[in-house]
């Protein structure tokens, strides 16, 4: 069943190419965004939402965090993303015009679905639910689906089920968008065929493997270790501290990186690694300067960026450039090498990569 790999995590996160272009099919085959890749009657649900609510846990709610982004840049609605087991013990105060949008890769999780009966008690009928696992209690519960086509998950850290999940909400994000008529042909195009290029996107990424390795070696040994990112890319940071924590049990945390000043600089030391997710976008400038901080203060650094970016490497900075930068959906393929340092990390440290200590692979407890 593992084929060439040594672990269910290494051989999902090398699926992802195939579990992308999966999850894109019936779009491409349609080749344009449309209500009826989220089911029946989808379209009078989604034409008139005034804003989105998803409601997550974990890895899921990070993919949660990311399409905030894109849903308030793209589809131009307010979006607003929460811990599903913190909202349903809230008083939340409900606008049956928004979208509540669970995402589960194994559509059994209890917060999450308790959360999702908690906003329909409040007078939500416009339910969606993004999943991995057809006909499992969340999509039931749900009025439309989009169902990720990851294919069973069976390493507990969630890898592919967490880049299919970006793919739907991009699309989601986009059928909005048209639908309530923000999305000009042109820029539909560039969306499908930008989305057309991702698998290859995605194995140019999953290609840096040797160069990460050869990164974890340096890492395993550490104690505590720093994620920064910003913007977009910020979730990405979240993602990665918690891949590395949940299965090397290196302490991580991540930070957008303009709160750095604000306190966590002060755990900066040369004991201290400090992973920078650090593509070409808009914030590029602002990451180099919040990045200073960490040189100044002696602390090792080491930064994903993409091909043509001017990130110079020197004692300090390591560098390793993604092969091409792909726009809007930077963030998909910036997950892939922080899936990889987490897994060559926890490899090198010898714990058990596929069962980490504590862990289930479906939380159906509180
Ligand atoms: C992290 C991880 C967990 C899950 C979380 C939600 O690698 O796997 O954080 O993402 O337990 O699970 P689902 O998506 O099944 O609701």
């Amino acid at each position: 069943e593992l084929g060439p790999y040594r672990h269910f995590m290494q051989k999902e996160i090398h699926e992802q190419p195939r579990a992308v272009a999966d999850t894109i099919e019936a779009l491409m085959d349609n080749g344009a965004f449309g209500a009826s890749l989220f089911g029946e009657g989808a379209e009078d649900v989604l034409r008139d939402v005034e804003g989105v609510q998803i409601l997550a846990c974990g890895t899921s709610y990070y993919a949660g965090l990311t399409a905030r982004y894109w849903i308030e840049s793209i589809a131009k609605i307010p979006c607003s993303v929460e811990i599903a087991s913190e909202y349903r013990y809230r008083e939340a105060h409900a606008n049956p015009k928004n979208l509540i949008v669970t995402i589960s890769q194994s559509g059994e999780t209890l917060d999450t679905m308790e959360a999702l009966k908690y906003a329909k008690s409040l007078g939500h009928a416009k339910t969606l639910s993004i999943c991995n696992v057809p006909e499992s209690a969340i999509p039931r519960a749900s009025r439309l689906v989009y169902y990720t086509r990851a294919g069973a998950e069976i390493g507990v850290a969630s890898t592919k089920a967490f880049t299919t999940q970006l793919v739907a909400l991009f699309t989601l994000t986009c059928t909005i968008a048209k639908l309530q008529g923000r999305l000009d042909a042109a820029q539909e195009a560039g969306y499908i065929d930008a989305l057309r290029q991702l698998p290859g996107s995605v194995q140019h990424a999953l290609n840096l493997e040797p160069q990460i390795v050869a990164w974890s070696e340096r890492f395993a040994p550490k104690q505590h270790a720093l994620f920064l990112g910003r913007g977009v890319h910020y979730p990405i940071a979240l993602e990665g501290a918690l891949k590395l924590k949940e299965i090397s049990y290196i302490h991580a945390e991540a930070y957008p990186a303009g709160e750095l000043k604000h306190g966590p600089l002060a755990l900066v030391d040369e004991a201290m690694p400090v992973v920078v997710i650090a593509p070409n976008d808009a914030l590029l400038e602002k990451v180099k300067s919040n990045i200073q901080e960490v040189r100044a203060r002696g602390g090792e650094m080491f930064v994903f960026a993409d091909a043509d970016s001017q990130f110079g490497e020197s004692e300090q900075v390591n560098v390793i450039r993604t092969p091409r930068h792909v726009g809007v959906l930077s963030p998909i393929v910036h997950a892939i090498p922080v899936q990889l340092l987490a897994y060559h990390a926890a490899l090198a440290r010898g714990t058990d990569v596929d069962k980490p200590r504590n862990l289930a692979k479906s939380v159906t407890v509180e």
